[in-house]
C-alpha cells in the first residue's frame, strides 16, 4: 500500500548496506513504520500504514486466513554492495505462499507499481505476489458492506457494458448441461447451489441435465453480516450428501476464498464424489486455487450484475450480465443519493 501518493520516488529510497544479496534473495529488513491504524493480531500489534490495510486484513481473519504484514523485503536492483531499490509486499498468506500488494493509487498512477512488479518477477520468479488494485479493494469494500443499499433501478449510466446476452448465456447454460450429463451417465446427482447468486444459473442448468438428480441449497453468510466474526453457513444442506455424487455449483468465482471454504466442508462429509460448476470465473483475480470441473465463461476482472449476480442485492434481475461503471462501487452513498435527486 502507498501511504503517499506517488510524486515523488519514494519506493526508491535506499536502504544502503542494510543487506547485501548477490543473487539477490529474501532479506528481513522492515521498512520504518509509517503511523496509521494500529491493531492487536495473533502475530503481535500491527501498524498499518493505510486503513486500506487494516480492512483488507479484517477480511482475511473474517476467511480464516493467516497473515503477516510486510514480514519481508525483497532487494529488486543494487549497485555493488549497495541494495538501491527494494520491495516490501503489504501482506504475506503462508498457507498459500503468497504475497499480497495492496494499492488504492489511481489507475492511471499505477504504471510504476505495475514495472515494480514485473522487475519482481524477474528476480524473484520462486515468489507468488499478487497486486490489488484500487477497482479490486473498492470491490472488496462492498463485500464488506460499504457503499449504498437504496438503489431502486438501474440507472443505463451505470452501466460500462453488456457481457452476454441472455441468448449467449442459454446456449452456454446448455452445453454445460449436456457436459453433465454426459460425465454422470449412469449415476445420479446432487446438484448443490449456492446461494443467492446461482438462482437463475441453477433452475436452468438442472433443466439442460438429463440425469436424475436432486437439488440441494447452501448459503454462506457473508462478511458484512456480522453475527459471527468468522465465514459460516448461514444455511446448510437439508440432505445428507454421504456417498453420493455432488456437484458443487456456483455463479460466480473471484478470489476463491468462499469456494475454498465450501468444498473443505462438503469434501468433509465424504461423498463420493465432489465437482465444481462455475458459470462466471474471474481467473485472473484468484487468490487461491480451488479446482473447477465446469466453467461457463472466464471474464475479465470486473464487477458484474445480472442474471443472479447483485451489486448489494440489486439487479440480480437483469436477464444479461454486465459491467457496471467501476466509480458505482466507489461512489460515497450521500453523493450517490444527491446526484440521483439531482438528475430528477
Ligand atoms: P470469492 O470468494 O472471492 O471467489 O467470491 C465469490 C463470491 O463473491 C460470489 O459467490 C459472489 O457472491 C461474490 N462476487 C464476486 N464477484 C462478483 C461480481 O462480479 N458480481 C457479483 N458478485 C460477485
Ligand atoms: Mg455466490
Amino acid at each position: 500500500m502507498d501511504a503517499v501518493e506517488p510524486q515523488a520516488p519514494i519506493d526508491e529510497v535506499l536502504h544502503q548496506g542494510t543487506v547485501d544479496r548477490r543473487p539477490p534473495a529474501r532479506s528481513t529488513v522492515r521498512p520504518p513504520p509509517l503511523a496509521a491504524e494500529t491493531r492487536s493480531t495473533p502475530f503481535g500489534r500491527v501498524a498499518f500504514a493505510h486503513p486500506a490495510e487494516a480492512e483488507f486484513a479484517r477480511l482475511l481473519d473474517f476467511y480464516r486466513i493467516a497473515w503477516h504484514y510486510e514480514p519481508t523485503s525483497f532487494a529488486l536492483r543494487w549497485e555493488d554492495d549497495r541494495i538501491t531499490e527494494m520491495f516490501t509486499p503489504d501482506f504475506y498468506l503462508p498457507e498459500h505462499d503468497l504475497y499480497i500488494e495492496l494499492t488504492t493509487m489511481k489507475q492511471s498512477l499505477i504504471t510504476r507499481k505495475h514495472r515494480k512488479l514485473r522487475r519482481m518477477r524477474e528476480v524473484h520468479p520462486e515468489i507468488n505476489v499478487v497486486l490489488l488494485t484500487r477497482r479490486d479493494y473498492y470491490e472488496l469494500l462492498a463485500r464488506v458492506g460499504y457503499g449504498a443499499v437504496d438503489i431502486t433501478s438501474l440507472p443505463a449510466s451505470d452501466i460500462e457494458r453488456i457481457l452476454y446476452s441472455p441468448g449467449e448465456i442459454a446456449d452456454r447454460v446448455s452445453e454445460l448441461g449436456a457436459d453433465i450429463s454426459a460425465d454422470y451417465a449412469g449415476r445420479s446427482i446432487v446438484l448443490v447451489g449456492l446461494l443467492k447468486g446461482v438462482t437463475y444459473f441453477l433452475a436452468d442448468l438442472s433443466r439442460a441435465v438429463t440425469r436424475p438428480l436432486a437439488i440441494d441449497y447452501l448459503a454462506v453468510a457473508p462478511p458484512h453480516e456480522r453475527q459471527t466474526d468468522r465465514v459460516r453457513f448461514a444455511k446448510d444442506l437439508d440432505l445428507d450428501i454421504e456417498g453420493r455424487h455432488v456437484l458443487l455449483i456456483e455463479d460466480i468465482v473471484t478470489t476463491g476464498l468462499t469456494l475454498d471454504f465450501v468444498v473443505n466442508r462438503l469434501q468433509a462429509r465424504r461423498p463420493a464424489s465432489l465437482e465444481v460448476c462455475v458459470l462466471f470465473d474471474k481467473q485472473e483475480r484468484h487468490l487461491i486455487d480451488v479446482p473447477i470441473r465446469y466453467t461457463g465463461f472466464v471474464i475479465p476482472n470486473e464487477y458484474v450484475v445480472g442474471y443472479g449476480l447483485d451489486y448489494r442485492q440489486l439487479y440480480r434481475n437483469l436477464p444479461f450480465l454486465c459491467v457496471l461503471k467501476p466509480e458505482v462501487h466507489a461512489r460515497d452513498h450521500r453523493a450517490r443519493i444527491a446526484a440521483m435527486n439531482a438528475a430528477t
